[in-house]
């Protein structure tokens, strides 16, 4: 059968809004983007200030995929509307531009507490993605054609916004990875392969992701280094004096997370960074965690290599970033081989690009980085100052709330957090307090969070993990604490 003879497929057999009601849709939260200005032909869509997006729960809520059977109406019991305010922002404003955020879920409209994982997308960029497909998709660098100039741009537009959120000096110090992951097994196998001899060490911590592990340990495998990890107090926070005292003539780099995923704990790095040069090392900081929730400047910090995800940040999965000093990009070998990484190349050699080209072999996720830029555009007409306040306020909000329910301990209690509420519940298991809160329209992770040594440097090998992000409110938590606080046979707290 060819594509041109099946049949077209009716939305309303789907429970899927027709042309109109998409069109209705599309307008009312994005009048900008409505399919009419898509037609057009006008130029790409540029964030000039804070533009609240506001979609009517009831019309996002409607939106069903193709086993929901239909219209899913919010009932009536759910968090109370917030009055905060992130800058001047009222919170609800901010809560309107993430469309899913009207989803109901198991009955319940949703409550997303499980942004380590990965976050929620704006308005702002599921348009992007939508105008980059609609109007300059093509493949970029290789064709002398309109299209490619503009998704050329599109694509180097994002880089810039990239370098300027986090303090890059240019475009240049830029790499567009997958994700943290491909960005630190780069930088393992770029850059500190070619320096490493058996008996050279590299430091990480204790409070580190499996990707900041496992590339590291095939490294250590491949070459005869060996691993060594900083130590935590008890409270999940670095002991610096333990990671000091790690530093020898052996030493070759360190790796490091900003914040960890599994305990919040946002990690000394301006005085780790500090150390690591004093004693003549490189030092990557894994951003995954902390660059949603902060501010970061790269260029202040004096980190070497720091690396992030799309995804964790608002913007699609499968692009991140890693930033490098010019010295360390120029210094590391290419990783991959491919098109678009070359200047020239004969059976007998091949002369490679300047980095950051050198690194991105084969067409990379061109939208993913252009819905990127899209979505730090976003978070910077809000201020990730104002964020990051926000956020802080409402940490300390869910740890008072849930300190009190009887039972209940908080694995992760450093003075200085972001977003993660881990915790464990006398008589209660990992998966029967997830799926309770799951049943209320609540989602967490629950499980070891790919960071296996510093749970069980706690003697554990799970917690149940809230995580925040700056479109939760004081009024969810509550609902968590309610369900949380149901489980553990307690009085709801108030
Ligand atoms: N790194 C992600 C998490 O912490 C997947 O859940």
């Amino acid at each position: 059968m060819s594509i041109s003879s099946y049949p077209a497929l009716d939305p309303k057999e789907y429970g899927l809004p027709d042309t109109a009601e998409l069109a209705a849709l599309l307008a009312a939260y994005s009048p900008e983007f409505a399919p009419q200005s898509l037609l057009s032909g006008q130029s790409a869509p540029q964030e000039q200030g804070y533009t609240p997006k506001v979609v009517p729960h009831s019309a996002r809520a409607s939106t069903r995929g193709p086993d929901a059977g239909g219209l899913n109406p919010i009932p009536a019991a759910e968090a109370a509307p917030s009055a905060a305010r992130i800058g001047n922002v009222p919170v609800e404003t901010i809560r309107a531009d993430f469309p899913i955020l009207g989803e109901v879920v198991n009955g319940h409209r949703l409550v997303w507490f499980d942004n380590a994982a990965t976050t929620q997308k704006p308005g702002a960029v599921i348009d992007r993605l939508t105008y980059y497909y609609s109007h300059e998709n093509s493949n970029v660098h290789r064709g002398a054609h309109t299209l490619a100039a503009r998704s050329t741009d599109a694509y180097e537009a994002a880089r810039g916004k990239i370098a300027r959120f986090i303090g890059a000096p240019g475009s240049d110090n830029i790499v567009f990875v997958r994700g943290t992951t491909e960005g630190i097994n780069l930088v393992a196998q770029a850059y500190v392969k070619q320096y490493l001899r058996p008996g050279d060490e590299i430091i990480l911590t204790l409070l580190e992701h499996h990707a900041n592990i496992v590339p590291w340990q095939l490294l250590a495998q491949e070459t005869g280094a060996e691993l060594r990890a900083a130590p935590v107090d008890d409270s999940g926070q670095i002991i610096l004096s333990g990671y000091a005292a790690l530093f020898n003539a052996r030493t070759r780099f360190v790796s490091a997370a900003h914040v960890s995923n599994a305990l919040g704990t946002v990690a000394p790095v301006e005085e780790m960074i500090a150390l690591a040069h004093s004693n003549g090392t490189r030092i990557l900081i894994d951003g995954a965690q902390s660059v949603s929730h902060m501010p970061v400047n790269v260029s202040a910090l004096d980190a070497d290599f720091f690396v992030f995800s799309g995804h964790k940040i608002y913007g699609p999965t499968g692009i991140g970033a890693l930033y490098g000093k010019k010295e360390v990009l120029d210094a590391a070998r290419p990783y991959q081989g491919g098109g678009n990484m070359i200047a020239d190349v004969t059976f007998a050699e091949t002369v490679y690009h300047e980095a950051p080209t050198k690194f991105e072999a084969g067409t990379g996720n061109i939208a993913g980085a252009v819905g990127l830029g899209a979505a730090l555009d976003y978070l910077s007409s809000i201020g990730m100052q104002h964020i990051d306040a926000y956020e802080q306020e409402l940490l300390a909000y869910g740890t008072r709330a849930l300190s009190a329910v009887p039972g209940l301990t908080l694995i992760g209690t450093a003075a200085h957090k972001a977003s993660v509420l881990s915790f464990v519940l006398d008589g209660h298991d990992l998966e029967e307090i997830s799926g309770r809160l799951s049943a209320a329209g609540i989602a967490v992770r629950a499980g070891h969070h790919c960071a296996q040594p510093i749970l069980r440097r706690f003697g554990l090998e799970g917690t149940v993990r809230p995580s925040l992000a700056f479109y939760n409110t004081r009024e969810e938590i509550d609902l968590l604490v309610d369900v949380v606080s149901s489980i553990a046979g307690a009085k709801a707290w108030a």
